[in-house]
């Protein structure tokens, strides 16, 4: 029941992010990370690891995972170099720890996964969620033979534990040819644990191939939908991505671009002008669907000479819906024919000396510069088209920019989570990558933040990525042979919005705030107002505790299934929801409250909205505890079984049995939660209309303790006869609890003595009054009149036990008789 979802992040400073004044400065700073390595390969000692991967995780606060691999030679004949047989992937986890992870069995992952093909590596890392991470890779049973090669996954865990596999089809093969170009995307569903899904080419087609798979539990997926796309689209050229949509699908976005044989325009005729259509589409994939849908025109282009050189789409973070970034190049005739012959100047790397077996530091290549002389009519130009589009398919906008530096062709385009957009400019050079990058605002205008280094020399892959709390994480290029180095460098909020750091620009005020301490006891209601107005859709708000043990779930509220007369309300921009008094029940507690995507969505466009990621939205109970309260008593009560549970407890033996009830007092003390031993049972079972009552006992509290004994019983009852949105109905015993019972307050004779020594006083008193009375009146008055005496005197009894039961007991626990 320990759930990762919400950590510890009071204590956790984020090393990763430098701390910058947004909105002061307009020079952006930067913080190095840098990590020693060993070198596992005597060969390789004298060589730099190099950072070969990026990914973080969408969840598990930002945990990034990067592979690094020493080139172990450089393959002469597919010109790439080919890295050390082993998978290293070194965790780095919020708090700057890192985890290392190797893996170097080379019958399950073999060389051909080492070298790099067309640019592109074999192995791909997808960090999924909690502590899981697929790899996937080729595996063949001929190596020579690249018609036998198989795509397959891996799931590791932190511990390097290979949890899993998959096994996931044939490798791509280029239709008509015998040429292997490993292809795929894998994509986490928006809500991690709900699966992934895998987009590969078809082996020998034009056709893909998507994949759902689903998450089985124990760190293993099984498939759930497949099927393939029938556009015979699918060549070498072709621009194609996958993401994970807000109501819990997936689409596919892939650009088609014009006949690029000719780059003389002057041939084209204005017929082949209007034929010819570049465009960039989407598939859009419903959770679990098994058909291919049809396809939607997110932008079309009647010109010929169009090529969509990259193509960047996720979920949009300031307005509604989705967005795809594009980079496209036209080829045309230039506007001003000028004298001046453009030059364009490419490099090129190529190997001049390869290493002697045994240095390999000498494994070096040059740099060539490729003079292409164009012809003086025919220019390129490259722009960058931003599309904003819904669910449905309908489009919001269009907006094309043209970046000033249009030289460089390698253009890759990023949305950042807080809004805005970075260009990045690739251009290689010996073993290293510069990278130069320029940022734009919602407006698409450019800013004027001023980066320091120009370019960021990177390494041989330009390894990066963008964490969602807006930090870019860049390799460095390695100089050291046992280190390698990431720059990390905080983005600038580039949203019109104010983010109030729950990780959602939507959300503009909650109630607990965020990150303010001042809950306080008990307090039974939640408030958040969005930006636009929104109503109910189909989520989980969860709300945890943060202890040193991990977290814990309090309290779940589904928006489709909660009761929208008293449980969640929503006026316009504003969901109120209504949470039991036991969740928030612990004094000085940490709490956490997370929500799904689509747990509400737009009014407007019906469209899903952002949710709130873990441990974004967190925030404390502040008590003055008082250390002189007062001393309250033991409370005695039971609990019930459903029918369900009572057939399940009466199948256990009878140290099963025990077992059962330490179980369930052990889940109950941390559900509700409270110290150790405060709660007990004796084992004392009983029938209650068929069904089975277990007694338990509360100890009262004593100095330094939270709770009073009346307040647990109060929580635990809450907390039971709410079984469906609390943890009881997730616990290995809880869940047979009965939620109509609840609990029950039982005194025992003892205890009654006890604990109200006063009462029995007085009813002694009272007794010995009566005897005295009566043997007064036995002894002067006549036989026959002392029964009537004797009727008095018990009625006088009944009376007053009443009395003192109810002036006593039912205030303490005044939710006993209030009728259900
Ligand atoms: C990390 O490497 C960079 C660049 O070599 C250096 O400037 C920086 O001081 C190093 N930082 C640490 C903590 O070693
Ligand atoms: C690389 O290839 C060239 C010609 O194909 C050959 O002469 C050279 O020996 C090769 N080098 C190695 C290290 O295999
Ligand atoms: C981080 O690493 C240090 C040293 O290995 C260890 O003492 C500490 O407990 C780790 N922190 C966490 C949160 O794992
Ligand atoms: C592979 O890893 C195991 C365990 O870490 C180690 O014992 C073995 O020597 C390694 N093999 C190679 C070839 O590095
Ligand atoms: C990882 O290993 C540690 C110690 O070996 C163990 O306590 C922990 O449960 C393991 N974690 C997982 C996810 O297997
Ligand atoms: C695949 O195998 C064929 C024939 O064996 C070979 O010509 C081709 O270069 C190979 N392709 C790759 C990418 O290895
Ligand atoms: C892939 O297609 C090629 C022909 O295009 C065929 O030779 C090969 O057997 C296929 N591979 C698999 C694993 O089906
Ligand atoms: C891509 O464009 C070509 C013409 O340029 C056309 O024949 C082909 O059908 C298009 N493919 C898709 C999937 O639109
Ligand atoms: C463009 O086409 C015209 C007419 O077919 C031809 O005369 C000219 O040489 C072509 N130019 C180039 C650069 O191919
Ligand atoms: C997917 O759909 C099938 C058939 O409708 C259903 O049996 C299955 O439970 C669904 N799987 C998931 C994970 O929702
Ligand atoms: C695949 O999708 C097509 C429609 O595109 C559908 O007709 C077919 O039944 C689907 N196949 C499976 C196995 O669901
Ligand atoms: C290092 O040794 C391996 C064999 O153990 C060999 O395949 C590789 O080419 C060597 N690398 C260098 C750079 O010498």
């Amino acid at each position: 029941m320990t759930s990762s979802y919400c950590f510890l992040v009071f204590t956790i400073t984020i090393l990763l992010s430098a701390i910058l004044p947004i909105g002061f400065a307009q020079i952006i700073s930067y913080s190095n990370f840098n990590y020693t390595e060993i070198s596992y390969q005597d060969n390789l000692t004298g060589t730099p690891p190099h950072v070969l991967g990026i990914k973080h995780y969408a969840d598990s606060g930002g945990a990034a995972v990067v592979r690094i691999g020493r080139v172990n030679y450089y393959n002469n004949i597919t010109s790439s170099y080919c890295f050390e047989q082993r998978l290293l992937l070194r965790i780095i986890q919020t708090n700057g720890n890192v985890t290392e992870i190797k893996y170097n069995d080379t019958n399950e992952i073999q060389d051909i996964n080492y070298c790099l093909v067309s640019g592109k590596n074999p192995i791909s890392i997808y960090p999924l969620f909690d502590q899981y991470i697929l790899v996937s890779y080729v595996h063949a049973t001929n190596t020579s033979d690249n018609t036998t090669f198989m795509d397959r996954g891996m799931v590791f865990d932190w511990n390097g534990t290979n949890l899993s596999k998959l096994e996931f089809g044939p490798s791509y093969l280029i239709k008509g040819t015998t040429i292997w170009k490993p292809n795929e995307f894998i994509v986490n569903n928006i809500t991690p644990k709900n699966g992934f899904l895998r987009l590969s080419a078809a082996n020998g087609t034009g056709d893909f191939e998507w994949s759902q798979y689903a998450y089985n539990g124990n760190g293993s997926f099984k498939l759930m939908t497949k099927n393939r796309t029938h556009d015979n689209a699918f060549f070498t050229s072709f621009q194609v991505t996958v993401f994970a949509t807000l109501d819990g699908g997936y689409a596919i976005v892939y650009a088609n671009s014009t006949n690029m044989a000719s780059t003389n325009t002057t041939t084209s005729s204005d017929a082949t002008e209007f034929t010819t259509t570049a465009g960039l589409y989407a598939l859009i994939l419903g959770y679990n669907q098994t058909t291919t849908p049809k396809r939607i025109i997110l932008y079309e282009l009647s010109k010929p000479n169009i090529t969509f050189t990259y193509l960047y789409c996720s979920v949009d973070f300031v307005s509604i819906g989705h967005s795809c970034v594009t980079a496209v190049s036209h080829v045309h005739t230039a506007v001003n024919q000028t004298n001046t012959t453009i030059i364009t100047t490419a490099t090129q790397t190529v190997p001049v000396t390869v290493a002697p077996a045994t240095t390999a530091s000498q494994t070096i290549v040059t740099v060539v510069p490729v003079i292409t002389t164009v012809p003086q009519s025919v220019a390129t130009t490259i722009f960058i088209v931003k599309i904003r589009f819904l669910s449905s398919g309908s489009l919001l906008s269009i907006d094309p920019i043209f970046p000033p530096n249009s030289n460089i062709t390698n253009v890759n385009v990023r949305t950042l989570p807080l809004g805005g957009y970075a260009i990045l400019l690739r251009q290689f050079s010996v073993l290293a990558l510069n990278l130069n990058f320029s940022l734009y605002d919602e407006e698409n205008k450019p800013t004027n933040y001023n980066f320091p280094l120009k370019p960021i020399v990177t390494d041989l892959l330009g390894a990066f990525d963008i964490t969602q709390n807006n930090t870019m994480l860049i390799a460095q290029n390695e100089t050291s042979n046992s280190a390698w180095k990431l720059l990390s460098i905080t983005m600038p909020k580039l949203t019109p919005y104010n983010d109030d750091g729950y990780g959602n620009l939507h959300i503009i005020a909650t109630q607990p705030q965020n990150k303010i301490n001042n809950l306080t006891l008990n307090h039974n209601s939640i408030n958040i107002t969005f930006r636009e107005s929104i109503t109910f859709s189909n989520g989980f708000l969860n709300i945890y505790q943060i202890t040193s043990e991990g977290s814990f779930l309090r309290q779940k509220i589904n928006s489709r299934t909660c009761d929208q007369s008293t449980q969640c309300n929503i006026s316009d921009n504003s969901v109120i929801l209504n949470v039991l008094e036991c969740t928030f029940n612990e004094p000085e507690g940490k709490y956490c409250i997370q929500m799904d995507n689509n747990f509400v969505m737009s009014s407007q466009y019906g469209e899903p909205m952002l949710g709130i990621d873990p441990n974004m939205w967190t925030f404390q109970i502040v008590v003055d505890n008082d250390p002189n309260s007062k001393h309250d008593s033991n409370i005695q009560g039971s609990l019930r079984l459903t029918a369900n549970g009572t057939q399940h407890f009466q199948n256990l033996d009878s140290s099963k049995q025990s077992e059962f009830i330490d179980t369930l007092i052990k889940e109950l003390t941390t559900m509700i939660p409270t110290e150790n031993k405060r709660l007990d049972s004796n084992q004392n079972v009983q029938f209650d209309k068929s069904k089975l009552l277990i007694s338990f006992l509360i100890s009262g509290r004593n100095k330094n303790q939270k709770l009073y004994s009346t307040e647990i019983v109060k929580n635990l009852n809450l907390l039971i006869n709410n079984k469906a949105s609390t943890p009881i109905s997730s616990g290995n015993a809880t869940s047979y609890l009965d939620d109509n019972y609840g609990v029950q307050i039982t005194h025992s004779l003892a205890e009654s003595i006890a604990e109200n020594k006063t009462k029995f006083i007085t009813l002694f008193v009272v007794i010995v009054a009566f005897l005295l009375v009566f043997l007064f009146f036995r002894a002067k008055a006549k036989e026959g009149e002392n029964l009537i005496i004797l009727q008095f005197g018990v009625t006088m009894f009944r009376f007053i036990s009443y009395v003192i039961f109810v002036i006593f007991d039912s205030t303490a626990i005044s939710f006993l008789y209030t009728p259900r």
